[in-house]
């Protein structure tokens, strides 16, 4: 009896063992898609909701578990632009306040990867636009250099 006992407990305290370890992959990838939702081959949170500057949004964003928004490529920019409300504006990770006219990008600290201004743009006018949104220009969503206290919508990315 005192063994089958022993053969039987063994098993089970290494299977609770295992499923307490938060180490599988699939844990790992569901606490990441925690917030976010996929849209082409990346995980975003569009706020729709809120509107805050340039600031907040960045703060929000890593409350949520990622940051402001990085778009590589045009092909990211339209699978996003299709989830956008067309009359709203939404902050994206890129600013110019480290250095004027220099467009870096807050979520991978390098220079913009990725840039499609809209006509015009970035015009700076007042010499206080530092911070850049995507809007609805024509038709398309593209990129305007904007006040950064000016409170917009925004997307986070996640990793
Ligand atoms: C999701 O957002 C909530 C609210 O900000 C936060 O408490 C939680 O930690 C976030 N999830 C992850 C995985 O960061």
């Amino acid at each position: 009896m005192k063994i089958s006992l022993r053969y039987l407990l063994l098993p089970l305290l290494w299977a609770i063992g295992c499923a307490a370890t938060p180490i599988g992959t699939a844990v790992l990838e569901k606490r990441t898609l925690q917030n976010f939702t996929a849209i082409g081959d990346k995980f975003y949170h569009i706020e729709e909701t809120l509107r805050v500057n340039w600031f907040r949004a960045s703060n929000i964003c890593r409350q949520l578990g990622g940051f402001l928004v990085n778009l590589a490529s045009e092909e990211e920019l339209q699978a996003l632009s299709r989830q956008l409300h067309p009359a709203q504006s939404y902050w994206l990770s890129l600013y110019d306040l480290a250095e004027t006219g220099v467009y870096a990008s807050q979520a991978t600290g390098t220079n913009a990867q990725f840039l499609r201004w809209s006509a015009g743009q970035p015009d700076n006018i007042g010499g206080v636009e530092h911070c850049i949104q995507l809007w609805m220009s024509g038709s398309t969503f593209q990129m305007n250099d904007a006040q950064c206290e000016m409170p917009f919508h925004f997307v986070c990315e996640s990793y």
